[in-house]
Order: C-alpha cells, then structure tokens, then sequence
C-alpha cells in the first residue's frame, strides 16, 4: 500500500541529527563485493530503500546478504553467486545493475542485465558504459530489453570518457581491477563517492591510483579477496539537512558532516547568509535571526556545486531576498519539481538557456536548465506528488516551512535515499504524519 507524509508546517528545525553512510557509495561496495568470492563487511549502511534493492538484485544472483539495519553493518557473501544474468523484474528499479557487468564478466565471462531505473531526471542514456566495456574487448550490446557484455578477459586500456560520468567511471574501474594490464579512465569522475569505492578496490587487494588531471589509473591483478569497510558519510544528506536549518531560519548541529566533502557548499551556504560552525565531530549550521541573500550559481562535477544539492539549495533561495539564477549542468532536466513549489506561492521560472554561468552541453538543445527563483516567498501548504529522490526532499522541506497542511504523496522515491527521514525531521521539531493511502 502506498504512504503519504502530511506535514503541519510552520517549525523552525532545530536540534542534532546523525548523518549516515551515502547511499551512492554503498550500493556501489555492495556490487564490488561480487568481484572477490568470501563475505565483504561494510559499515556505515544506511537503511535506505536502495540497499533493499541492490540486496534483493545480488540475491537473486545467489549471494548471501545480511543487513543488520539498527547497526548498519552488511555482510555479503559472494562465495555462492550462481548466475551472471540479472532476472528482468529488477529492470527498472535503480541503476545499480548495470554496475554489475565488470564482476560478472570476470566471473562467468558473460553478464545479461535488464534495462534500467533510477530517477527520471534526464535521459540518463549507457553509451560511455558500453563503450569502455567494448574498449576493455568485450562484446557489449543491448538487445530484447538487456544489456548483454560477452568477454573471455578484459584487456586493459585507454579510455577518455566524453563527460566525467560517475556511473561510467565505477562501472570502468571495478571492471578494470581484475583486467590483463593497466587501465587509464580519463575525464573520469573523482567524487568522494568513486574515491571511497576505489579504496574498498584498494583494500580488497586492487592495485588503483588517482593521476593529476581526471584521470584513474587501475592496473589489473590476478584476485580479489574480500575486506571490511567503514563507507564514507552522505555529504548529500548532510547538505539536504543543512540548507533546511537555514531556509526554516533553524539551528541544526548535524554530526558527522564532514568539511572536506562539503567545501563547495559551505562557501554557496554562506553567499546566501546562512551560517555555519565547525566542530570536531560535525558541523553546526543555523539560519536563525540572518538575512538570506540571493545568489547565481550552476551546478557541476566535483569539485563543483553537486546536482544533488540543487533542490534543498532552491528551497532555501525561495526564501532569500532577491533573484537567484541556478544553472543545472549535469542533468538536462532537473527542475521538473518545481511547478509543485510554485502552486506552494514560489516564484521560480526556468529556461533553456545557459543562464548566470558559462554555457554548457546543454545550450540551444531546448532542455529546461536553468531557474530564476525571486524572494522571499512565504509558502502554502498543498498537495504535492513527488517526481524524484532529491525533490522529494525538497517538498517535505517546503512543506515544514509552508503555512498549513502539505500532503506529500510519493514517498518512496525519498525512502530510497534517504535514511530514517521522518525520525531525523521530527527530531528537529517538524510535525510529519505518515498515513497509508
Ligand atoms: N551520461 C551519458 N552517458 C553515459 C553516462 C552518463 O550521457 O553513459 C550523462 C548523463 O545523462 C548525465 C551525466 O552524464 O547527464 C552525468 O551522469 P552520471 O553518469 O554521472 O550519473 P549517474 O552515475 O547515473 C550518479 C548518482 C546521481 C548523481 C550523479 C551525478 C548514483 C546511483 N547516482 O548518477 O545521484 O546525481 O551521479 O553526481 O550514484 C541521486 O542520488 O538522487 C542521484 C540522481
């Protein structure tokens, strides 16, 4: 049955809340654990909706997976896995399948891999994939609904990506650890995500470096052997908890968030005036009695602003003296949500053209990329349906700082990726009713 959150708005968010292990690191170390037979610990598992789901998929393969989600600790065994062929119902759930060609292919020599899920926020088409696994000398095609990759070995290589993907550049490197030779990935992604999976690689006895200038450089060895690793916190959760503490004027001390993983955003939480204080275990951030101030920025690959921190960003901007300009880079069409915020009594306009930066990949393909948002505009609760993870979460942040009552239905996309996050919202104060539908 489906659930909906009703809000009351109206609080200032206040307290602590504990940020956990991120959600676009962990799937990832749950399919490197496929590379080396044996049981891999992780630590730090969020309870996330995700999880469940890269669980369910590896199950389904035969691996044994054990989730003890009070702890966060996850266990997977990988000695029994039976099946290189990912059965067609988990097409369409999240992305993480197709992650699992290069350990697949290194232990069957074949993978078959249903269609793909996740958010629809752009096109989000698999040829840098295909085309780095046909580089490595495997055959790769998609046919009746699959991706199919055939390759006896992988064979090192070369391979420049034509945009730093971060999907394309975990997919390469796992597929590269147990490769004959070295592998180089260049223009390839360096978020503390991939850096975080690449030390797992590294623990479970990769030999793996990251060169100057975007570039991985993997050289193959014969085995992997399973490890035990404590994944990295959601600088994503922690950013979305953060611009909440300050567009609903709050004060919200969020431990562990880490500073090195945030330098981006702090430095755009601060153009728009709210505050923060760093602390040995986490980083306080507060918005109480501060003028918010309007601010031009585009999103980017790291060490840019992250497409992910757009949503709560806008949120707080509604509230924000003056007009901001945010121009997505990443994604063609990130700012679908917003039609819901402006029937909240937003004042958000978006435009196809490369607005307040330089011009992107996208310019002059008519895709919706950039918003002018003008505030500070009080809000009204309404009924709103959630159309992806991260707007997801930026409602329910609209909703607590709205007058009245906001229904939000769609919670499952926030369920996937964010852990416990009607607990952690009412622990700052914020009223959030769930009801089946
Ligand atoms: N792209 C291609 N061809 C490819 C691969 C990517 O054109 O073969 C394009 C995409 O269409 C997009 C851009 O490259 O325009 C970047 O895509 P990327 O591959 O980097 O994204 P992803 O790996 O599919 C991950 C996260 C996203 C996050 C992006 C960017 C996971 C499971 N997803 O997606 O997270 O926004 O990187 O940092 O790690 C989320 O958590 O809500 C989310 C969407």
């Amino acid at each position: 049955m489906a659930r909906k959150y009703i809000v009351e708005g109206g609080s200032n968010l206040e307290g602590e809340i504990t940020i956990r292990g991120a959600k676009n690191a962990v799937t990832k170390e749950m399919v490197a654990s496929l590379l080396a037979p044996g049981v891999t610990r992780l630590r730090n598992v969020p309870d996330i909706g995700d999880v469940d789901i890269t669980r369910r998929v590896m199950e389904s393969l035969g691996c044994k997976i054990t989730h003890d989600a009070e702890a966060g600790t996850l266990e997977s065994d990988t000695s029994s896995l039976a099946t290189p062929e990912v059965p067609a119902e988990y097409s369409g759930l999240n992305r993480i399948p197709i992650l699992m060609a290069g350990p697949l292919l290194h232990r069957f020599g074949r993978a078959v891999i249903p269609m793909m899920g996740g958010c629809g926020i752009g096109e989000r088409p698999l040829d840098f994939h295909l085309q780095g696994f046909q580089s490595l000398g495997a055959k790769a095609e998609y046919r009746d609904g699959a991706y199919h990759f055939n390759a006896d070995k992988l064979t090192g290589t070369r391979i420049t990506l034509p945009f730093p993907s971060v999907g394309a550049t975990e997919n390469l490197m796992m597929a590269a650890t147990m490769a004959r030779g070295t592998t180089e990935i260049r223009n390839a992604a360096i978020e503390p995500e991939i850096v975080d999976l690449a030390l797992l690689l590294q623990a479970m006895g990769a030999i793996i470096s990251q060169e100057t200038d975007r570039t991985w450089m993997i050289q193959g060895v014969d085995s992997l052997r399973p490890a035990d690793h404590r994944v990295l916190n959601d600088r994503i959760e922690a950013a979305s908890f953060a611009a909440s503490a300050v567009a609903t004027r709050g004060d919200v001390f969020i431990r562990g968030a880490d500073q090195l993983h945030l330098l981006a955003f702090l430095n755009w939480m601060r153009r728009a005036g709210g505050e923060f204080e760093v602390r040995p275990d986490g980083i306080r951030f507060y918005g109480r009695d501060r003028k918010l101030k309007s601010i031009a920025a585009e999103t980017g690959v790291h060490p840019g602003l992250m497409t992910d921190w757009q949503q709560p960003l806008v949120i707080l901007l509604t509230q924000a003296e003056g007009m901001s300009v945010i121009h997505e880079t990443v994604y063609e069409n990130r700012f679908g949500y917003v039609e819901a915020l402006n029937r909240m009594g937003a004042k958000i306009q978006v435009f196809s053209e490369c607005l307040g930066g330089r011009d992107c990949r996208f310019r002059q393909l008519n895709h919706q990329h950039s918003a002018v948002i003008w505030g500070p505009t009080p809000l009204q609760g309404a009924e709103i349906e959630i159309p992806d993870l991260r707007a997801g979460f930026s409602y329910l942040v609209a909703a607590v700082l709205a007058k009245g009552r906001t229904s939000i239905s769609g919670v499952r996309y926030i369920e996937r990726g964010y852990d416990r996050v009607v607990e952690k919202f009412r622990a700052l104060g914020a009223s959030i009713q769930v009801v089946e539908e």
